[in-house]
């Protein structure tokens, strides 16, 4: 009893020099749970790569300078993000400023172990090369360098490997084998369980099978996914609909799905501005056996799908995606969002069999390659010089570059707002583009429409007249 007390005390004096961290989150059946609140987590959120690929190498990486984090950390709160995805960390580096930024306003990190580097990632063409002892550190030393704060949510084992047919007879089987190394290294080394999953690109002739691959169980070898991410592009424009866009579908395919499912990446930018009217089906009843999803992406890059406008000088323009989405966001009912449903919690992965595979072309091997020689002795005894990350004090909450909403007015002010109730963020209803100020609107227009006051005021007008009348109508009675 006496030890018990010690330990709740220790527990305590854990928890307050943490300060405020958001709670770890768990998988049961096809939800994430906050393993605290017991309530469902949903992901509502966004890609993080600023600079694209390029932002990754040169001793730097998405998450490596702690300005930048900052900045963006206050935009994605606002946004009313919960979650981000990063795609490539250096596990050398160290990220504790921007891991504890994000932590303090509420938002979880899912970070990919691999990057684009060779070496670091699947060689789907000949996943057997790729997959050894030096690979295998590389991605251990992510999860070194991640597990310590409380807001990493979950590890990608691996992105889009598979893309069609071909390509899904030999991966399939390497990448349960990655997941395999990954799950034990951090149940060996981890003083709390991180789900590791796979991010699919949604090609159609081979995402049920990919599905139904990843999530069966095979003798309890630790090779299944924990959830599954999709990275889906058919809802395009503000014209789709839920039928249209396949989402139907979606719904129908993982139902009754075992494991989380979510989308890793959404919204297709065939028709520009993005509305993003897809998030009211994405959060809705018809949708619900999805767990949200990542919008792509954060940053404008080059390939055109960008809330935000980054300037090489760290300005920020937001664009008209960033206040659609917002928009969105805040029309959700998040209480009912993040209500757990029993029946799917306790919701059991299949037996792994040939018959739950239908394409003749996909893999139906289950035997999971062995590790690689040298691999045991990696997840028995820990990597060597892991770098371990760890929250500190965030002191600093003032963003100190410029950024400016989407007429162009600048954003006054801007700073993170650390939550206090270890709770994780939440959209909140606010519009953070500013309207146009009368003096650009002047200046945009020179003479055209009434400024706004010059309106407010005849409006004004209007009431002290009818309001004159009134009184003179009840004087003459
Ligand atoms: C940053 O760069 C942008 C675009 O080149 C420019 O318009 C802006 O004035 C610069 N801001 C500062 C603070 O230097
Ligand atoms: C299945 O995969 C295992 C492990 O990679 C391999 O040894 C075996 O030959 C494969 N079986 C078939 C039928 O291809
Ligand atoms: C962090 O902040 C807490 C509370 O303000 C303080 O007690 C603690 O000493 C600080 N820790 C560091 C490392 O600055």
């Amino acid at each position: 009893m006496a030890s018990v007390i010690r330990f709740s005390a220790l527990l305590v004096g854990l928890f307050a020099a943490i300060a405020s961290a958001v709670h770890p989150v768990d998988v049961r059946g096809q939800e994430f749970v906050d393993t605290v609140t017991n309530k469902r987590v949903m992901i509502i959120g966004a890609d993080y790569q600023p600079g694209g690929q390029a932002g990754y190498g040169d001793g730097k990486d998405a998450l490596s300078d702690g300005a930048v984090c900052l900045r963006d950390a206050a935009l994605l709160q606002r946004l009313g993000a919960n979650t981000i995805r990063v795609y490539n960390v250096d596990p050398t580096l160290n990220h504790d400023e921007c891991a504890s930024i994000f932590n303090a306003v509420g938002i979880y990190m899912i970070i990919d172990v691999n990057s684009p580097f060779g070496g670091e990632s699947l060689n789907r063409d000949e996943p057997w090369t790729s997959y050894h002892k030096e690979y295998l550190a590389r991605i251990f030393g992510v999860v070194e360098n991640f597990k310590g704060y409380p807001n990493t949510m979950a590890f990608f084992a691996a992105n889009e490997v598979m893309n069609d047919l071909k390509t899904a007879q030999e991966n399939p089987k390497y990448i349960r084998a990655v997941q395999r190394d990954l799950k034990n290294y951090i149940k060996k080394h981890s003083d709390r369980p991180i789900p590791v999953g796979y991010s699919a690109a949604d090609v159609r002739e081979i995402l049920e099978d990919t599905w139904a691959y990843f999530q069966c169980d095979h003798d309890d070898d630790q090779s299944r996914s924990d959830f599954f991410g999709l990275n889906s592009y058919s809802w395009c424009g503000n014209q789709a609909t839920f039928n249209t866009a396949g989402y139907d579908v979606l719904a129908k395919m993982f139902k009754e799905s075992a494991i989380p499912v979510f989308f890793s990446e959404y919204g297709c930018n065939e028709i520009m501005p993005r509305g993003f009217n897809e998030v009211q089906a994405l959060y809705g009843k018809e949708m619900s056996a999805l767990s949200g999803g990542l919008v792509y992406e954060y940053s404008q890059e080059e390939s055109n799908y960008g809330l935000v406008e980054i300037e090489k000088n760290g300005t920020v323009t937001l664009r008209p995606d960033f206040d659609n989405l917002q928009a969105q966001f805040n029309k959700l009912d998040i209480a009912l969002v993040q209500s757990a449903d029993p029946s799917s919690t306790s919701i059991k992965a299949p037996k792994c069999d040939a018959k739950l595979i239908s394409a003749k072309e996909f893999s139906k091997n289950f035997t999971i390659p062995a590790e690689p020689p040298g691999a045991k002795d990696l997840i028995n005894n820990g990597i060597k010089n892991p770098k371990r990350g760890k929250i500190i004090n965030v002191s600093e909450t003032k963003v100190a570059m410029a950024v400016y909403g989407t007429s162009g007015e600048a954003i006054k002010d801007l700073s993170i707002r650390k939550l206090t109730n270890d709770d994780s963020n939440t959209p909140n209803g606010e519009t953070t583009s500013p309207p146009e100020s009368p003096a650009a609107a002047g200046q945009a227009a020179p003479s055209s429409s009434p400024k706004p006051e010059s309106a407010a005021s005849k409006l004004t007008g209007g009431w002290t007249l009818l309001f004159a009348v009134f009184a003179a109508v009840l004087t003459v009675l």
